[in-house]
């Protein structure tokens, strides 16, 4: 399969590159800066795109922070190796100019995110944007200039249209540009392919190594020719095909799967959700009756959910299921505990137990299948991102697990397994069921869950639901739901005075769960589902709605 790497310096549209790849039916993975070359080369990319960053290779040359500490063990020498031998730094708040020699301070580096120059021996062709065409024009001899200005926004480009990277293009474009550093001085044996009014080099080439570097950003929408760019890069220069759809991710994960298991047999963490069927969907065409899917109601679910996923999966498909009722042992490993972080582990360490449990009965299993998506994994903190939360099926998983596990969709954005569940056709409703966590609704929960507020936001969360639907934008929204924070307020009910908890309602929109806006949702929707959580769900007083987008925000409250 053809693989197209897009290396990550931290850059905002990093993620968006490799989505954008991914479009244009080429496979494209994102992977950490500091991954090993080795590592490069054993993926046998076709290309490499380096993505930007909000560091600045600049900086180098201008060293941060200055603090009186060891100057021994200073990384001077580094600094000293970039632009200029004789500054090491400048003191910020005096302005001196600092030498390795003459001072006695200690240089407190943030260093930018740097790679091995073996990446250019690899003979792949190479993609720098923005940061990543710093990064090309400082490994391999070039100047960057740190303008102390930033330019942001959409720009007019002129490009030369004898580069195949701007192959079908206009001379002039809209492009969309967003950094701080500019490139001075190209490599030696690298061209200008493209420049602005105030940017003289705003993209660099070298046709013989195949290594190009552009400062504006295709990937985003603001650059109307971005996926024409990439799309050359892709089919162009990197001589890849359009050839990854859905259908080659179920023919390479079949093959994975069988490849793997062997013998034994498989279990599968199953929710209802979209992500676990068409986890299990895959690893049952490889597999077959060696699969048991199981599904534990722990307690935490929407109201009707635990008959509703029965039903359907057993009405659908061949595949053997154990339904697990286990909301007793979950409700008492979660009293008392308010932190959220504590709620997931045990509520994730609680899963495997039963797992492990039920895998006994079964005998020989060695592997649990679960749906974790890449959205899953990133929140989950990678080495680069930092870890929001742990998501039940990543980070909350207890050490000692003894089942592997398989993640067949591990890869994948929720967009993409829609389409391959409607490629493995699952029906339109279950592909477009909107997410639901795996911890459920005890974090949804704010403090202690308890059956009372299991009541109370059960009967709320289907107010919400049942309205969304009934309003026609069940299938528009990414997640709608009702939270139950532990706090109360005072009202009046029929002369009478209350003190009760409120509810929040919370919906979203969303591509990728990675960034969320809540939705504008009509007054009329909103007073209906405020009128019925107040007179039909006992206890509730109150009824206010989740304006926050993420960032800053996250879609669920814990
Ligand atoms: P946040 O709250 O991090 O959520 O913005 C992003 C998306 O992930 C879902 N979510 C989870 N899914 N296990 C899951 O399977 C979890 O522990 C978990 N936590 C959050 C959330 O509903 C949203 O779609």
């Amino acid at each position: 399969m053809e693989t197209v790497l897009v290396i990550d310096f931290g850059g905002q549209y990093s993620q968006l590159i490799t989505r954008r790849v991914r479009e244009l039916r080429v496979y494209s993975e994102l992977i950490p800066y500091d991954t090993p070359i080795e590592k490069i080369r054993q993926k046998k990319p076709a290309g490499l795109i380096l993505s930007g960053s909000p560091a600045s290779i600049a900086s180098i040359a201008i060293v941060a922070d200055i603090n009186s500490a060891d100057h021994n063990n200073s990384p001077i020498d580094f600094i000293n190796s970039v632009y200029d031998s004789n500054t090491v730094g400048v003191d910020r708040t005096s302005g001196e100019k600092l030498s390795a020699k003459s001072t006695s301070k200690t240089f407190n580096l943030r260093m930018p995110p740097l790679i091995s120059k073996e990446i250019f021996a690899l003979g792949v062709p190479v993609l720098g944007i923005c940061y990543g065409m710093h990064l090309i024009t400082h490994l391999l001899g070039g100047k960057i200039t740190g303008s102390g200005r930033n330019e942001y926004g959409k720009t007019t480009i002129n490009f030369s249209l004898d580069c195949p990277l701007f192959d079908g293009l206009k001379q002039k474009e809209i492009c969309w540009m967003s950094h701080r550093d500019s490139v001075s001085r190209p490599p030696k044996d690298f061209r200008i392919i493209a420049s602005t009014q105030s940017l003289p080099i705003a993209g660099i080439e070298n046709s013989a190594e195949k290594i190009y570097g552009i400062q504006f950003h295709p990937e985003v929408i603001h650059t109307p020719s971005g996926m024409d760019i990439l799309k050359n890069f892709l089919f162009n220069i990197c001589g890849c095909s359009s050839t990854w759809t859905v259908v080659s991710i179920i023919e390479n994960q079949v093959k994975e799967i069988k490849d793997t298991v062997k013998d034994g047999n498989v279990i599968c963490a199953l929710s209802g959700g979209v992500d676990s069927t068409v986890a299990a969907i895959l690893v049952n065409k490889a597999v077959g009756r060696k699969l048991t899917c199981i599904f534990v109601d722990h307690g935490l679910l929407r109201a009707g959910e635990d008959i509703q996923v029965e039903k359907t999966f057993r009405k659908n498909f061949k595949i053997n299921l154990v339904h697990v009722k286990a909301k007793k042992r979950f409700l008492s490993k979660l009293k008392g505990v308010i932190d959220p972080e504590k709620k997931r582990k045990i509520i994730g360490n609680e899963f495997i137990r039963v797992f492990e449990e039920e895998a006994k009965k079964i005998k020989n299993v060695d592997y649990l299948v679960q749906g974790t998506l890449y959205s899953d994994v990133i929140e989950s903190g990678t080495r680069d991102a930092a870890k929001i939360k742990s998501h039940h099926n990543v980070a909350g998983l207890p050490d000692d697990m003894k089942m592997k596990l398989i993640e067949p969709l591990r890869q994948l954005f929720k967009d993409e397994v829609r389409k391959l569940g409607i490629e493995l056709g699952l029906s339109e409703e279950i592909v477009r069921r909107q997410p639901f966590p795996g911890p459920g609704l005890a974090i949804r929960i704010i403090g202690e869950v308890t059956e009372e507020k299991l009541k109370i936001l059960k009967k709320a969360d289907k107010i919400v639901l049942d309205e969304i639907k009934r309003a026609g934008l069940y299938e528009k929204i990414w997640q709608s739901f009702a939270v139950l924070p532990s706090i109360r307020s005072v009202g009046v009910m029929g002369d009478e005075r209350t003190y009760s908890y409120p509810v929040v309602i919370r919906a979203v929109a969303s591509e990728d769960a990675m960034t969320a806006d809540w939705v504008k949702l009509p007054y009329g929707v909103l007073e209906r589902m405020s009128n019925r959580i107040i007179n039909e769900v006992e206890g509730v007083n109150r009824v206010v709605y989740d304006i926050s987008s993420k960032p800053p925000s996250t879609i669920e409250w814990e």
